[in-house]
């Protein structure tokens, strides 16, 4: 089955604890594993990363649905484009905290993290598909 993988970046409007942290991934699993949705969700104490895989259709509903979550604002779609295969096959949502992390594509995270947040390309390519780039290598 063919599927798109859509990026967005938001704003925390507060400070997630380990335990809100925690609560989104428990939903996000809960409800993503049966609609064929994979993905992660990157947090750097202010903003969230997510990457969403899965159907086009699915994921603009879904994507609905966590747009007005009360627990961010300010939510953009950075990319939204069909995909060949899937980065993260086997989560149904993987968390990764970008402050708390010590691994070798942290810095590489962080600029992407940084372009999104100030709306620039990282060299010709938007954030969104400098991400996607890193976790293919
Ligand atoms: C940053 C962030 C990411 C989220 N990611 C997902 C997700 O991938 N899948 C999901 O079902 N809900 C996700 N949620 C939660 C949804 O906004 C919503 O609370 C949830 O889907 C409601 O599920 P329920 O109807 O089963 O209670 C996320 C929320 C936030 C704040």
């Amino acid at each position: 089955m063919s599927i798109n993988q859509l990026v967005y970046i938001s704003q925390a409007v507060r400070k997630m604890s380990p335990e809100d942290l925690a609560a989104i991934q428990e939903t996000a699993k809960k409800n993503n594993g049966p609609l064929d949705v994979t993905g992660s969700l990157f947090d750097n104490g202010g903003w969230f990363l997510q990457v969403l895989e899965g159907p086009a259709s699915t994921l603009d509903k879904l994507y609905k649905k966590i747009e007005l979550d009360p627990r961010h604002k300010n939510s953009r779609i950075l990319y939204n484009e069909p995909a060949n295969f899937r980065t993260f096959p086997r989560w149904s949502m993987n968390m990764t905290n970008l402050n708390d992390r010590q691994a070798d594509k942290y810095d590489e995270l962080v600029e992407v993290l940084d372009a999104a947040q100030a709306n620039r390309k990282i060299g010709s390519t938007s954030p969104a598909v400098a991400l996607l780039k890193i976790f293919k290598n």
